[in-house]
């Protein structure tokens, strides 16, 4: 018996080797953790069940039968992330450099086919150099194994992936259909094609960081939602953020407790609005100052800063919130801010997340490029989504709301629940100045008239008396009952039930 004993530790040590310790040496000296200790990390303390571990490669091609490493380049299992439950995988680099082989994509499969059954969320490890080589066409039916079932999971459970090192080809997609990507700086990067193939193609010169690292993808493609500066924070923060995401489309959100009073007054925010329509603030203080404890997860902060998205907590349970941000592009939609917007409120709906809209929006962005890009196509997926959105929707208008953008943020017109004006708000086709110039154009020469009929407009349009009399706001609250009246709210549309008429599923404008 002791035999057998020491034979089953002495498999598991060697399987816990990887690659050995030369490759763990140099997965050390590139400020990377290994597979296994980014799962401790990641996990409650020793709550990991590792599975699979002695599950092998089958290739018989190219020397292959000599190099057999236990658990096949990926450590997959389960664990607890604060109490909850939460399925991993995580991509070995020290064997094969992580790269994908059947087996691989079967233990990978099995873990999410396992999350799936019991309504838990998937967290992917990568760090891999893709397709197996050697084993060829089998790799790329592994990797369509695991693509079937990330779009099959989408809106089931959560997906969250990591990406920890190369993450090249066809390998990208298993991420980009996961709902969040994090990105570790120096270390991580995506690209379908790297440099050299960009080199020969287009001759356009280019390194892996400015091509797929982190800060490129959380700033320019938006394909990544946040950078964070090494394995360890990057793990911390999937840890936070997990926490705010129910375990799947069956579960309520995760409820906390709070000693952040529902009814908390912030007399501050009743100065938060600038006197001059022209001058900026930062709706992150509305946010902090309405969330629970002032505890915010930004998603995508540096892509689209135009619109801001992230969850919080109001009373313990999760909100996604959607706010513009006049302090970027004066807090106009855009068609990047339209794409992020878009996807974080679907997130939202399909996981029954309550969503908050913060509104200071004067209106899209204009310009040729926009127009040539596809403003209209694009601009219509956060309207299509805020329109289908069945869940608890609460809009509080700061200040501008200006023509289709009105529209679009969360309105009333669009199944909004409880909307909300602070007194400062501007309900209108535009602003003012731009009204009067079309209304009044035979006057332009005469600054006087000009003057007195803007004026007259401000008077009648910019305030939100005219929308509330038509009952389009359902309240004029102060801004420093802010937290109160959408905590009341939320408390209110919790046993909210609405549906959309049954059909086998939209035509969203992709
Ligand atoms: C098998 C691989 C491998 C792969 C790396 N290795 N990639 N083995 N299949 N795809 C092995 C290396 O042989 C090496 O083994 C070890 O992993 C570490 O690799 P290094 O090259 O020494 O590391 P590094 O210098 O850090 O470079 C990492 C890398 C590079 C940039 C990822 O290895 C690389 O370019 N690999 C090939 C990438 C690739 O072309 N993959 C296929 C893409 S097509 P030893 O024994 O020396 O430690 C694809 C299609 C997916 O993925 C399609 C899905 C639909």
């Amino acid at each position: 018996m002791q035999e057998v004993i020491e034979d089953l530790e002495r498999r598991r040590e060697e399987a816990r080797l990887g690659g050995g310790q030369k490759r763990i040496d140099a997965q050390h000296a590139r400020g990377k953790l290994t597979a296994r200790e980014r799962l401790e990390v990641l996990f409650d303390e020793g709550s990991f069940e590792e599975l699979d571990m002695f599950v092998e490669h089958n290739c018989v091609d190219f020397g292959m039968p000599d190099t057999v490493v236990p658990g096949d380049g990926v450590v997959t299992g389960s664990g607890t992330v604060n109490g909850r439950l939460v399925f991993a995988f995580s991509q070995d680099f020290t064997v094969f450099g992580g790269s994908l082989s059947e087996r691989h994509a079967e233990k990978i499969c099995k873990v999410m086919d396992s999350a799936m059954k019991v309504g838990a969320p998937v967290i992917g490890l990568n760090d891999s150099g893709g397709a197996r080589i050697q084993e060829g066409v089998a790799s790329l039916g592994g990797y369509a194994e695991v693509f079937q079932r990330n779009v099959l999971a989408s809106g089931v459970v959560p997906q969250l992936s990591l990406i920890m090192g190369p993450c090249a080809g066809g390998a990208v997609y298993s991420p980009a259909m996961t709902d969040f990507i994090f990105m570790v700086k120096d270390s991580s990067y995506m690209f379908v094609t790297g440099p050299d193939v960009v080199k020969t193609v287009t001759n356009e010169v280019v390194t892996q960081e400015e091509l797929g690292g982190a800060v490129t993808h959380t700033t320019k493609s938006g394909v990544a939602d946040v950078a964070f500066e090494n394995d360890i924070e990057a793990l911390m923060a999937a840890r936070d953020f997990i926490d705010f995401l129910p375990a799947s489309n069956r579960e309520e959100v995760p409820e906390r407790p709070t000693a952040d009073p529902w009814d908390r007054e912030e007399p501050s925010l009743d100065q938060l609005v600038p006197a001059s329509a022209a001058h900026p603030y930062d709706m992150h203080e509305l946010i902090r100052k309405t969330l629970d404890e002032g505890d915010f997860f930004e998603l995508q902060p540096a892509h689209a800063a135009n619109i801001i998205t992230g969850f919080g907590r109001i009373e313990g349970r999760t909100v996604g919130i959607v706010a513009n941000q006049p302090m970027v592009l004066a807090g106009c939609l855009d068609i990047a801010a339209s794409k992020k917007a878009g996807r974080f409120v679907r997130f939202c709906d399909a996981f029954e997340i309550p969503i908050v809209t913060f509104v200071d929006v004067p209106g899209f962005l204009p310009g040729v490029g926009q127009e040539h890009n596809g403003i209209i196509k694009n601009g219509a997926k956060l309207l299509f989504a805020y329109a289908e959105a069945t869940v608890p929707k609460i809009t509080v208008i700061t200040r501008k709301a200006y023509g289709g953008a009105y529209d679009v943020m969360a309105s009333k017109h669009l199944r909004g629940d409880l909307n909300y004006a602070w007194p400062t708000a501007e309900i209108a086709v535009m602003g003012a100045k731009g009204a009067v110039e079309i209304i009044f154009r035979q006057d332009r020469d005469d600054p006087d008239k000009i003057a007195e009929k803007t004026k007259e407009y401000e008077d009648r349009f910019a305030n939100p008396f005219v929308a509330a009399s038509k009952g389009f706001i359902d309240e004029v609250i102060m801004p420093h009952s802010t937290r109160r009246r959408i905590a009341l709210g939320l408390r209110k549309l919790r046993n909210k039930a609405l549906e959309n008429p049954w059909k086998k599923h939209d035509n969203i404008p992709l």
